[in-house]
């Protein structure tokens, strides 16, 4: 089945042609993040009306590279939600004025879905296994037993990690997004150099909290105000990382060992992370998982990543009519129960 993508739920325009669900011919990824930097964070007006403007050029470039025209297209998939919403009716309306004109089947997909599901696109992990989803809007742990079939295990109290990441870029006047810029940062500084919290790790849940993680850098900046040199702002970078690290990993080792699971999936913009990357394969061996990460294209926001979830639920027939709504907040748990 040759199925496009589109993804629009925050500051990324993309579509993707996928292939039987697991052949990636394309996957456009227009970004805003010029757009957004200089306000310090994604405006959701702005973000709607450059959706608005790219995603015509975006699904003609997805095409064109796929080598595909739109009447071979047999179904298109969309993230329905969650994300903005204005910026999700942008994708969601072309994909259902899409599948209306050509006369093929529409399905509205969870944006974490496709964020968890992106490995199966390169190396692909047995069913079941336990992921982590990292990313500016989620900090969440899933339990996944099957396409479609999903529990939540435990979830971020207040901010997201990238959120987090993306504060403390603006506290140290790093500019947004700052995840990319603290990690090659934090390579040059010593990650023990200021003993920040690490949050939630010795609570029994699978919750986290980075919050007070981040007061805590706030505080240190506003002691050693004016006088941060070079190396000082790189070794805050760096002892931040090393905190965030060991609460991810951790937390993520623990929740597998108690689900008795033996893959680990690590999805979403945080995934990029080096530090994170590196410390996961220090210390899945010794834990006797295998970690699995997508390769940087497909950790942030981009379309190829639904289709996975896409083409399961198009050759199933659960497809979306014209009363699918965007939604701003939706539970990953309920996705199949919600019917479409
Ligand atoms: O998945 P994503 O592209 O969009 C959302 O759905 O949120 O994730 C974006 C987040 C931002 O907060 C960004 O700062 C963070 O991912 N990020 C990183 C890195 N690259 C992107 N955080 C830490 N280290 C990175 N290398
Ligand atoms: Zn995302």
């Amino acid at each position: 089945m040759l199925i496009l993508c589109i993804e629009s739920s925050c500051d990324e325009t993309s579509a993707a042609v996928i292939r039987d669900g697991s052949e990636m011919l394309s996957n456009v990824v227009a970004s805003q993040v010029d757009v957004h930097s200089r306000f310090g964070g994604v405006v959701p007006e702005l973000a709607s009306r450059k959706h608005v403007e790219a995603i015509s050029v975006v699904i003609n470039s997805a095409l064109q590279e796929a080598g595909v025209t739109v009447d071979q297209l047999e179904g298109i998939g969309v993230t329905r939600g969650p994300g903005l919403i204005g910026a999700l009716l942008v994708g969601l309306s072309t994909a259902k004025a899409m599948a209306w004109s050509l006369d093929i089947p529409l399905a509205a997909v969870h944006h974490m879905e496709g964020h968890i599901l992106a490995p199966m696109l390169e190396d692909p992990p047995d069913f079941p296994f336990l992921a982590l989803a990292v990313s500016g809007g989620h900090t969440h742990l899933y339990r996944v037993d099957g396409i479609g079939r999903y529990k939540t295990l435990g979830q971020t109290l207040d901010d997201a990690a990238g959120e987090a990441y993306d504060k403390v870029a603006k506290m140290l006047g790093l500019g947004y997004p700052g995840g990319a810029v603290i990690d090659q940062l934090a390579g040059q500084g010593r990650p023990d150099a200021i003993d920040f919290p690490r949050p939630m790790l010795h609570k029994k849940n699978f919750d986290f909290s980075f919050s007070g993680l981040k007061t805590a850098v706030l505080q240190h900046v506003e002691k050693y105000k004016g006088a941060i040199d070079e190396q000082q702002l790189a070794d805050i970078a760096a002892s931040f990382q090393a905190a965030v690290v060991e609460v991810l990993t951790r937390k993520t080792l623990s929740a597998a060992k108690a689900e008795g699971l033996q893959r680990v999936v690590v999805a979403g913009g945080v995934a990029c992370n080096s530090g994170l990357r590196g410390r996961f394969k220090e210390l899945s061996s010794k834990h006797g998982v295998k970690v699995f990460f997508p390769s940087p294209a497909l950790c942030g926001d981009n379309a190829a990543m639904l289709g996975v979830p896409a083409n399961y639920y198009l050759e199933m027939g659960r497809h979306a009519d014209d009363s699918a709504n965007a939604l701003a907040n939706w539970t990953l748990d309920t996705v199949a129960a919600d019917g479409i």
